[in-house]
């Protein structure tokens, strides 16, 4: 019960609190980043809205968004509403697009920061003592370091060997056994493989949660991790440019998508079109506004992640969000339909004969788009087993989602496989 106070697991804490609580916070932001951040003057005076147009939580709606252009132009120290000498730290995140986009964090963000980290590795049964195997990567990236300090806060002994280095890896988490890892799900995948080269059965090692985030991945990559390691597989979510992991959180005893930790993260869902607010429980794009940060306040932050909202359960005072399953800049449009990778994956996955890795490689023929998955055969498949899963693989897309793919099926462990992040999409056009 001590621990679940000092992480603020939400215990006792009813939805009208944690509203009343919000508003007082997002007042509070609003005030701070109108007047410490010369973007955010900027912003609002060209929306005409000042933050004392903020009376209910649904004012939110009038004052404009934030964008990721808004951070790039903004780089590096531009968005920051503090003094300089202030920030204990700073992070980066390189993007797909060159320009990187920084967050900056004072000392009290690093440790609401670390308490958000802490309530979500005990969400997903992580406990005082316990070991974390930590194997998001350190540096920049705010995965390895968000993740370590949240162990630390929660009491476990934090093993910090960050990405890469697969064979060390798997040695590391046969002696030292620890209880938990944190990792991105398609690193994982490298790590069993890895297990199964090495004849280790990893069902047999000391895991016993997987907290796994930073990257899409599907309900069939759940079971394919739990079923070849023995683990409870959850979910955690976040983006740098809001704290960094720990925004949200599934919890292991519904595993049921990610409690927002909406007592400083407020979320809203918009249409990605018109950027008009939907009903509650409507798909859209997610948008946070910060309810707590000092060195880097973000209002109406645009993630470009799809999901909707839903109302909580293991924790019911926070709203949980589901699963996101892609993002907007994510999207493929093939012949007019719209197709995203993590529907691939899922089909990929139920495919018998088939490995769970895989690539997208977008061409074009004359004026034609065209898709082809690039899969990798599972070891000890027959050629004839190998010719069905191939063709198999189209009828599924054909069927499931509407559009005709080729299918380049190669040998098991050909693909490359990541230390981090799966880019899964290779645009050759
Ligand atoms: O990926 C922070 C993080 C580290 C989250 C470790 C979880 C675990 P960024 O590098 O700024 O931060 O990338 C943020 O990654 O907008 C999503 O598109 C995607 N993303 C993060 N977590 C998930 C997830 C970190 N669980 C961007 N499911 C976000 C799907 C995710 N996408």
């Amino acid at each position: 019960m001590q621990v679940r106070e000092a992480i603020g697991a939400g215990d006792g804490l009813t939805r009208e609190r944690l509203r009343s609580l919000q508003l007082e916070r997002l007042r509070a932001t609003l005030e701070h980043a109108y007047a410490h951040s010369p973007f955010y003057r900027r912003s609002f005076d060209a929306a005409g809205v000042r933050p004392a147009d903020c009376r209910s939580l649904a004012d939110l709606a009038r004052f404009p968004f934030t964008t990721k252009d808004d951070l790039r132009e903004n780089y590096p120290f531009g968005m920051f509403a503090v003094p300089r000498e202030r920030l204990r730290r700073l992070h980066a995140s390189s993007g797909t697009t060159g320009q990187p986009t920084v967050a900056g964090y004072t000392a009290r963000d690093l440790e609401v920061w670390a308490e958000v980290m802490a309530r979500s590795i005990h969400a997903a049964g992580g406990r005082p003592g316990d070991r974390v195997h930590v194997a998001y990567g350190y540096g920049l990236f705010t995965g390895g370091l968000g993740a370590h300090y949240g162990a630390e806060r929660l009491g476990c002994t934090v093993i910090p060997a960050s990405g890469g280095m697969t064979a060390r890896q798997v040695r590391l988490i046969q002696d030292f056994a620890p209880e938990v890892i944190m990792v991105t799900p398609s690193y994982m995948l490298t790590l069993l493989d890895e297990f199964e080269r090495q004849g280790v059965d990893p069902r047999g090692t000391s895991l016993r949660a997987g907290i796994f985030g930073a990257e899409p991945w599907t309900e069939e990559m759940r079971r394919e991790i739990e079923d070849r390691c023995g683990l409870d597989a959850v979910d955690i979510y976040g983006l740098s440019e809001v704290v960094g992991p720990g925004v949200s959180q599934e919890c292991v005893e519904t595993k049921d998508g990610l409690h927002v930790w909406e007592d400083h993260f407020y979320p809203e869902i918009v249409d990605p079109e018109t950027g008009d607010p939907v009903p509650e429980g409507t798909h859209g794009e997610l948008v946070f506004t910060s309810l707590t940060r000092e060195a880097m306040p973000v209002v109406r932050y645009r993630t470009r992640d799809l999901t909707r909202l839903l109302p909580g359960t293991a924790r019911p005072a926070f709203r949980r969000m589901e699963k996101v399953t892609g993002r907007s800049d994510d999207m493929i449009i093939l012949r007019g339909v719209n197709l995203f990778p993590s529907q691939i994956e899922e089909i990929v996955l139920r495919t018998p004969g088939l490995a769970p890795h895989f690539r997208l490689v977008l061409t074009r023929e004359g004026r034609l788009d065209r898709l082809t998955v690039r899969a990798e055969a599972r070891p000890g498949t027959t050629p004839e087993q190998r010719a069905a899963a191939a063709a198999a693989l189209a009828d599924a897309v054909k069927d499931g989602v509407g559009v005709s793919v080729g299918v380049d099926l190669t040998e098991p462990g050909t693909l490359e496989r990541s230390a981090g992040k799966q880019q899964r999409l290779l645009d050759q056009r």
